[in-house]
This record gives structure tokens, sequence and C-alpha cells, in this order.
């Protein structure tokens, strides 16, 4: 395998603070962490990322029992992120569920299952927040946006309450699930709904950060992906904890590709500092809807970038994106792990939400995908019987009540009187 990284721990450049700096990905050019708002390269406009002088190592993260620090969660990983601690509540520190009956059915040797519906607003956002936050602090700015599928906005309108600062969401008008719009609005947040998909909503977010009117906390902001980083730290350690090795692949869904990016990032620092042989690295697979699936599309015929859906549709509301604006970080991950992307229906998405809901794990739609994802490349052969699979879903089944409800059984009306209750169960 070839992971695209360098192995030697980089000298910080002077713009450093403690050891973090901002590097672009395209043209290597660095900047002060938070001195300015800064969310893309001031020279040539692509992506940055977070860095650090010294990359983490296992022994790093403590054994859950240190006294100096949170001993569970995202702040426990604090060395490997920018600062100590931060806004939480708390997140992170997810089960990674067994699901055997699900394992047998899709025929792999161990399938585990990372529930990132666990956290605290229902979604592995939480991660990104918690850390995107307390950077929002360090900035000293007054108000927080994003453009949201729901989950972020859920997110961003609790720890931005928490944090005491005010909230702006934009959302696709319609095509937000109700659990994710009533938290949005229950935190406090200003919702504008846009006459317009996700990607219309970040274009508009992103001008508005680019005048001032608030600081941007979508996947594009580097920092985010620092604290979901920490899905990876947690599934490595965790799985290599009940199995004495590491997973061969993590099966994911992609929207913006914040995600695969940031798993891969882990999965670069770990090898970086010796922690985890690059034999090692599991295979980032990423699973999008077949109506929504511009990174697949890229993947497939092996293009540097990917090309701009302008009409998608999906049951899966959360990953109806066409501009995964995290791809130039995700297509390497992709790649350079040997992972593939594949596209589901939605008729499979609703399936692999009712088999996973079978086994007690409770997920929405966009959560699904991965087992979906993971379903189809057994079957074709891309995924061997004897791989060891981790699939994370990412947000709870509670999101989506009406996604949960039409995939599961009707309730049935019945007279108050026991005998209609028995007539009706002896049929
Ligand atoms: N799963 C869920 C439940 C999501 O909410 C999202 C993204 C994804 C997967 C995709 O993750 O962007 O890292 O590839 N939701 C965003 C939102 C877009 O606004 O809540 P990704």
């Amino acid at each position: 395998m070839t992971l695209d990284l360098d192995t030697s721990a980089p000298d910080a450049p002077e713009c450093a603070d403690d050891g973090v700096w901002l590097a672009c990905i395209a043209c290597g050019s660095t900047f002060a962490p938070f001195e300015d708002v800064r969310y893309t390269c001031d020279d040539c406009e692509s992506l940055l990322e977070a860095r650090y002088e010294t990359p983490p190592t296992f022994e790093d993260f403590g054994d859950g029992a240190s006294t100096d620090g949170p001993d569970r969660g995202v702040w426990r990983y604090r060395e490997a992120l920018p600062f100590d601690l931060g806004v939480t509540l708390p997140e992170g520190d997810t089960p990674l569920h067994e699901a055997p009956r699900l394992e047998a059915d899709v025929g792999v040797e161990t399938l585990r299952i990372k529930h990132e519906g666990m956290n605290p607003t229902g979604s592995f956002k939480d991660r990104g927040m918690t850390v995107g936050v307390r950077v929002a602090e360090e900035l000293g700015v007054g108000a927080l946006a994003c453009a949201s599928t729901g989950n972020t906005s859920a997110a961003l309108a609790a720890y931005g309450g928490r944090a005491d600062l005010e909230t702006l969401v934009l959302l696709p008008a319609g095509k937000v699930a109700a659990g994710k719009v009533a938290q949005a609005s229950l935190h406090g947040a200003r919702i504008l709904e846009v006459d317009g998909n996700f990607d219309a909503c970040l274009d508009i977010v992103q001008e508005l950060a680019a005048r001032g009117e608030a600081y941007l906390l979508n996947s594009l902001n580097p920092f985010r992906l620092e604290g979901q980083k920490t899905i990876g730290f947690e599934i490595l350690e965790a799985f290599h904890a009940d199995h004495g090795t590491y997973p061969d692949r993590i099966v994911l869904p992609v929207g913006n590709a914040g995600n695969t990016a940031a798993l891969y990032k882990a999965f670069r620092e770990l090898v970086r500092s010796g922690a985890l042989d690059v034999d090692d690295v599991p295979k980032l697979t990423g699973v999008q809807a077949a109506g929504a699936a511009p990174m697949v599309e890229a993947v497939e015929e092996d293009a540097d970038e990917i090309r701009r859906w302008e009409d998608v549709e999906t049951r899966a509301t959360a990953i109806r994106i066409g501009n995964p604006v995290n791809a130039p970080k995700a297509l390497p991950g992709i790649r350079n792990t040997g992972g593939t992307a594949v596209a589901v229906s939605d008729e499979a998405i609703t399936d692999a939400q009712r088999a996973l809901a079978n086994e007690g794990i409770g997920v929405e739609p966009a959560s699904a995908a991965s087992v979906a994802g993971l379903r189809k490349l057994r079957r074709e052969g891309v995924v061997d019987a004897d791989e060891r699979v981790v699939c994370l879903t990412t947000g709870h089944l509670l999101k989506d009540p009406d996604a949960a409800y039409e995939a599961g059984n009707d309730p049935e009306p019945v007279a108050n009187d026991v005998d209609a209750v028995l007539e009706l169960l002896a049929d």
C-alpha cells in the first residue's frame, strides 16, 4: 500500500502556536492557527488542515484513568487536538456494537458497528463541534453559522448555546428530518429555510462568513475535522482491545466527505508517530446514495476532482449533497488506503436500516448506507469473506422519525378490551 504521507515530523513554521499551525493541502502555505479567521488558503484557495509538531501515539491517549484532563470521550485525545479542553456535553466514547446476525448475513469474518448516534445531540457532529466552538472562542467571534442537512445544525445550536454564542443555520427547505429541525429550534438557533439544496445553502453561508457575518462551522472548517478524527482513534483502540488486531476496512456514509478526510488524517498521524504500521491502516470505503453520488463517480472514473451534481435526491436526506467540499482530502484517503466507494439505492438503505434495528441498533437512513454499501460490495466480491469490517453509523434513529415510521411496522388499532386484543393476536 502507498500511503500519501511524509513520515518525518515536520518542523513547526514560525507562525505555529504551541506546535499547531494550518497548512494548505495543495500549495503547502502555512498560517498561524488562531490569529485570524481563515477557512481556505490565502494563496490558492484550497483546503487547509491543522498540523502538529508532535504526532500522537496511543500511549498519549492514556488508559482512561488520567487525572490531568477528561479521561473519556473526545478530549481524552487532547494530545492530538489543538486544545486540551473545550465546550463539552460530553461527546465521543460511543459504542462499537457487535451485530452477530448481520455479520452472518453479510458474510464477513467480523462486523462491528460504531454507533455515532449515541453522541449528545445524536450524531458525530458533536465531536467536530466541541473543537470548532473552542476555536471560535479562541478567535473571539460572536456568532456561529452553518449550512446543514440537519445534524450539523442541531450540534451547532447545542454547542453554540452552551457557549452562549449566537447561532444561525441555513437549511434546505422541506428536506431536513423533523428531529433535527426540532433540535436546532429548541437549542435556540435562528433557522433560515432556503429554497434550494444543501449545496446552495453552503454557497450562501460561505459568502456570509467571508463577509464577516459569522464564524463558519461546516466541515470546510479544518478544526471540525480535528474533533471528528477521534472516531478513528476510538475505532482502532476498541477494535484492537477486543480482537488483538485492527479492522481491515471501515465503511462509512459520505456526504461532504468530512469523516472520510478526518479518519484518513487520524491514520496518517498515527503512522507518522510510529504508533500504527502502514499495513494496518484500514481501507476507507465510502458509501453514497445513488441519487447523490459524485464521490462514487470520481472514484470510479479515477478522477482527481469531483463533478458537482446539481440535482440530488435520496430518502437519506443527511447525505443529499452534490458537491462534497472535502473531496480533495477524502479522495486520496480512499485511494491511498486501498479503499473504494459505492452507491446504493434508497431501498437498500431502508433494508439495512431495518437489519440494524433488528439488532437493537437504531439509526437514521444515511447511517444505514454504510451497511447497505458493505452488503453490495460483499455480494460483488469486492469485500472478501475473511475481512474484519467496521461500519460507521452516523446518526440516531430518532433524528428522522418519519423515515423510521415508514420503514417499520404499522401500529394496529384495537378496542379497549382484553378479548379484542386476544382476538387480534390470534390472527
Ligand atoms: N451521516 C449523517 C447522519 C450526516 O448527518 C452526514 C452529514 C453524513 C453522514 C455525511 O458525513 O459530510 O462527513 O461525509 N451531514 C451534514 C449536516 C452535511 O449538515 O448535518 P460527511
